[in-house]
């Protein structure tokens, strides 16, 4: 009977129990853990697949669906779908799921996570507990930034946006944002007012970055972008690497441009240990784990597994980035 079951590659080991509603319902082989993008091994399964199941760390174009002739499905495990080439399996027929909502709160903490430490400068004030440089209780030691009463200008008032700006009023501070569409004058929820991008840069005591990344979105944070900026300001950036220009932002940090930077998430990824961004004490770099509580990751692989299921029934996806699959013309 197992032999009858639809074909899919899981790019990447994951717990047995996030993935438990596949049991019985197709035919699997899973990538090794740790490694991103398709093994040599996967490659070779491709003319069999009927369904992808991949990483935001995979790349989907044009090289992978040529290879696999009878896929009906991609279901990527994350919100954010910029390593697949939309365009090219909407041609092919091929409907694209992610996973929306499960990440918002636990990416929104993540956020607040590292614009305090930033703000209050955790990372420098560990290492120099740890290392013997607190040697008193020193009056104007490790002085940070206040976020009571400060500006947060939020780039990108999406879901993600909208949590990390609904943390922040319980901080006290004010809010203004932009998006790359028109958006009200006063978002609803938050009363974050609607400014251009050029005034948010210019009035922002702390900038946070929350649109997906696109060909408009990339290096939208520039040499001229961080020009713009404050120089008690900190950027942060839990979204996508490539929307800030990573060797702008080094020299902005080095000259002052602005006052730190709290990534999650960098260009190249992973950052090599090499990268002049590590030896700045006021850049905090984590390696993407916006998303990363047991809750959430597990909630984010039974979407995707629903995607992928429902992709393989031939129905509609119950989170579709690309719907114009199901009206376009063969
Ligand atoms: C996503 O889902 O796009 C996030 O970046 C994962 O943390």
């Amino acid at each position: 009977m197992g032999e009858n079951l639809p074909f899919v590659i899981i790019t990447h080991d994951l717990p047995s129990e996030w993935i438990a509603s596949l049991e019985n319902r197709c035919q699997k082989v899973t990538g090794r853990a740790g490694e991103p993008g398709f093994s040599p091994e996967l490659l070779e399964r491709l003319p069999e697949a009927e369904g992808l199941f991949t990483l935001l760390t995979d790349r989907v174009d044009e090289s992978i669906l040529t290879r696999a002739p009878k896929l009906r499905v991609v279901s990527n495990m994350a919100v954010g779908v910029d390593n697949i080439d939309l365009q090219t399996c909407t041609r092919h027929g091929i409907p694209v799921g992610n996973t929306p909502g499960v990440l918002t709160e636990g990416t929104a903490d993540l956020t607040m996570a590292i614009l305090l430490a930033a703000a209050r400068r955790l990372p420098e004030a560990s290492a120099d507990a740890r290392e013997g440089r607190w040697t008193t209780w020193s009056p104007t030691g490790w002085l940070g930034a206040d976020l009571n009463g400060a500006t947060l200008g939020i780039i990108g008032m999406g879901k993600i946006g909208r949590a990390v700006a609904t943390r922040a009023l319980g901080f006290g501070m004010r809010l203004i944002y932009t998006d790359v569409s028109p958006r009200p004058e006063v978002d609803a929820e938050t009363g974050a007012r609607f400014v251009t991008l050029a005034n948010l840069l210019s009035q922002s005591d702390f900038v946070s970055v929350h649109v997906p990344l696109t060909p408009e979105t990339r290096s939208l944070i520039d040499e001229a972008a961080l020009k713009q900026m404050k120089k008690s300001a900190i950027l942060v950036n839990a979204a996508r690497g490539p929307i800030v220009d990573s060797q702008a932002l080094y020299h902005a940090l080095v000259e002052g441009q602005i006052a730190a930077a709290a990534l999650d998430v960098t260009d190249p990824e992973p950052l090599p240990p090499t990268h002049p961004l590590y030896s700045l004490s006021n850049c905090l770099i984590v390696p993407h784990i916006g998303s990363a509580t047991r809750g959430t990751r597990r909630r984010m692989a039974e979407l995707a597994c629903h995607n992928l299921l429902a992709g393989l029934d031939g129905l509609p996806l119950p989170h579709c980035v690309n719907l114009v699959v199901y009206t376009q013309k063969p």
